[in-house]
């Protein structure tokens, strides 16, 4: 990863920042931009801010309880706002999500909240979702049989680490990493294809979920969606690196 990528990575991460208000529960995302998040949010509350955290994975918990952010893996109601990474992002504002393997909870924890912000740099934006490999978690158990089935619909897949040693995710299951030859041309139907199949326990298609989009570029963070009309909530700068 170059220095310039983590710096847009950072700014965007940054202007989600300016989203978080005193009181707030969060949902914390995975991945390097979702980190820079986290950190911030860390911050806030070494300053004084009240905010509780559900976080996406163990690699997020862990690192929200070294910041101090008070942790929150059952809610009752909804989460105010989640922010998190993505891997590719569509003009429609679909993502391809969970190529750090948290796809489960990252989406779980966004159908729970009132607002998901994604936050990317440029290089995340596609005009077709599918450039990359699809994320797919299955159980363990016949998981052969699973891939077969999923494999009917793709052009090929391979399971994340290899067979011999496998990536586990946190949930202690597999993940499937499905190449979709020329992207894929109806994302919404293709998910509802691939929840279908028995042993699919969730996929990496986030569908109609993100309600705002920062994404950084050389020029600085641009807000796609709500936040371009205005909603920024808190009036405090972001903290500095
Ligand atoms: C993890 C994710 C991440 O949000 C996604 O992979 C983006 O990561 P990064 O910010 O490191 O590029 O979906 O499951």
């Amino acid at each position: 990863m170059t220095l310039l990528s983590d710096e847009l990575k950072q700014s965007a991460a940054y202007k989600a920042l300016e989203l978080v208000q005193d009181g707030m529960l969060l949902g914390l995302g995975s991945g390097s931009t979702a980190r820079y998040f986290t950190e911030g949010v860390g911050r806030l509350v070494e300053e004084g801010m009240k905010v509780r955290g559900v976080p996406t994975s163990r690699e997020t918990a862990e690192l929200a309880a070294e910041l101090g952010i008070p942790i929150v893996t059952e809610i009752a109601g909804q989460i105010d706002l989640t922010v998190d990474g993505a891997d590719e992002v569509d003009p429609a504002l679909n993502l391809i999500k969970g190529r750090g393997g948290a796809l489960v909870r990252e989406k779980l924890v966004a159908a729970a909240s009132r607002r998901f912000v994604v936050v990317v740099d440029e290089s995340k934006l596609v005009k077709q979702l599918g450039v990359g490999v699809l994320p797919v978690e299955v159980l363990p158990f016949l998981w052969r049989s699973t891939a077969e089935r999923l494999a009917a619909l793709a052009q090929s897949l391979v399971v994340r680490g290899g067979e011999e040693t496998p990536y586990i995710s946190d949930n202690g299951n597999l993940i499937l990493d499905v190449t979709m030859e020329g992207g894929i041309k109806n994302p919404a139907d293709f998910g509802v294809e691939l929840k279908k199949l028995t042993g699919v326990v969730e996929h990496g298609l986030f569908i109609g979920m993100a309600d705002t989009v920062i994404v950084a570029g050389p020029e600085g963070p641009k807000a796609i969606g709500r936040l371009s009309g205005g909603a920024v909530a808190r009036s405090n700068p972001p903290p500095k690196a």
